[in-house]
């Protein structure tokens, strides 16, 4: 048996179920082993000054010496994200917001100036404009979609652009194309979230990304019970990020990363079922008298569908729409609703459902809720991997039982 089978790795899918494990592994094993050490033992003088040769001449080695700086199973893991990605080199980190935040602390100093497109994750806009601030760096804002806005605001000390796709919760998808072309001009980094993407619909690097960014906390993992974060990209932009986790700390952990190497064996599978369900979810809501107006880049209304059409291979599992209805009103719909649960998360095996004004913006007032574009009325439903046509039914129990209040 051979143990590298990359030659046939051909689609994401099968990638996400056989790369970064070795065919051969320890007691004939199928599965690959959690090794859920702190440290790694020296047999001796003579192994220490190999290690240590094989460091400063950057020799290629296997050979670990502390749990800060590596484990194998969170290595297997890496492999395998770098794989689905088609990156030379993944990072693992032990959140979403550690991939985020140490990536760009890694490329920022003093002086220097980020640009971030709208409706972005809540915590990376906060992130950049009340943390990075503190140590003299400076940000802009652009809308989604307007790039010659994005175009203006770069100036002399502009660094990095970083853009989500599809966005949370308007789900609009960013032109990585457009986005790259207008950054190689000057030299700026280019940083996609993809995370509500996923690698089965979208990899960003080939369209000359330079670093595509996930919280595996969502799809990767794919059933709500682990944390993590990966950064994929170029191994020249990834091993300074790396020399960062390994000073601040926010390491992925082995029992950890073994649940995300599992949870991706199935990501093609759900992700596809949920690319299905959730355009029949969309299209069924736009049927309903009580639906103020939907948001999906899989339906011809939403502005980037031409773009999601061209660029994605699918469009997602989340749905978000507006209800003809009030703040209280439409809570009170999601707490009809019998199959997702009510909370902020998403890309599980279960639905989950939110109402950002409720949950995700509830520290707010509700005029900076309106200036971030968060309606009252607002609802975003990330599909599980139930059937459409139950969630459906439920979601039409509680548009009848709406009719009958308003
Ligand atoms: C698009 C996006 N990026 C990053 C994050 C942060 O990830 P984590 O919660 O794993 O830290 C989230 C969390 O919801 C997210 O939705």
């Amino acid at each position: 048996m051979t143990d590298d089978i990359s030659n046939f790795h051909t689609s994401a899918s099968t990638r996400s179920v056989h790369a970064g494990e070795r065919r051969q592994k320890p007691y004939h094993s199928l599965i690959d082993p959690i090794v859920p050490t702190s440290t790694y033992v020296f047999d001796s003088y003579e192994d220490i000054c190999q290690f240590t040769q094989d460091k400063n001449n950057a020799a290629p080695t296997d050979r670990l010496e502390y749990g800060r700086y590596g484990n194998p199973t969170v290595r297997a893991v890496e492999q395998r994200l770098a794989a689905l990605e088609g990156g030379e080199e993944a990072l693992l980190f032990s959140s979403g917001m550690a991939a985020v935040t140490t990536t760009l602390l890694t490329f920022l100093k003093a002086g220097d100036h980020i640009i971030y497109t709208d409706d972005i994750y809540r915590k990376t806009r906060e992130f950049g404009q009340n943390f990075l601030q503190r140590f003299g760096v400076e940000s802009t804002v652009v809308a989604m979609g307007d790039y010659d806005a994005l175009e203006a605001a770069i100036r002399s000390n502009t660094r990095l652009i970083l853009s989500e796709t599809p966005t949370n919760p308007y789900l609009r998808v960013v032109d990585c194309e457009k986005l790259v072309d207008i950054a190689r001009k000057l030299g700026l980094l280019t940083i996609i979230d993809a995370t509500f993407a996923t690698p089965i619909n979208l990899r960003p690097l080939e369209y000359g990304v330079d670093l595509v960014i996930h919280s595996g906390t969502k799809y990767l993992g794919g059933h709500h019970d682990l944390l993590s974060g990966v950064v994929v990209g170029r191994k020249e932009l990834v091993d300074p990020i790396r020399e960062h986790v390994n000073l601040m700390g926010a390491v992925a952990d082995p029992h950890n990363a073994y649940l995300l190497l599992r949870g991706l064996k199935t990501l093609g599978l759900r992700v596809r079922h949920q690319n299905q369900a959730a355009l029949k979810l969309a299209e069924y809501l736009l049927t309903q008298p009580l639906i103020e107006q939907v948001y999906y880049p899989g339906l011809s209304n939403h502005p980037d569908h031409e773009i999601a059409k061209r660029q994605m291979s699918g469009f997602g599992g989340v749905v978000s729409f507006t209800l003809k209805a009030d703040l209280e009103q439409t809570a009170r719909f999601l707490d009809r609703l019998q199959i997702p649960f009510i909370t902020p998360s998403l890309g599980g095996a279960e639905s989950l459902v939110s109402q950002p004004a409720l949950l995700s913006y509830y520290s707010i007032s509700a005029e900076d809720r309106a200036a971030w574009g968060i309606k009252d009325n607002l609802v975003r439903y990330a599909l599980g991997i139930e059937d459409a046509e139950d969630l459906i039914a439920d979601l039409q129990q509680a548009f009848d039982w709406l009719q009958e209040q308003i």
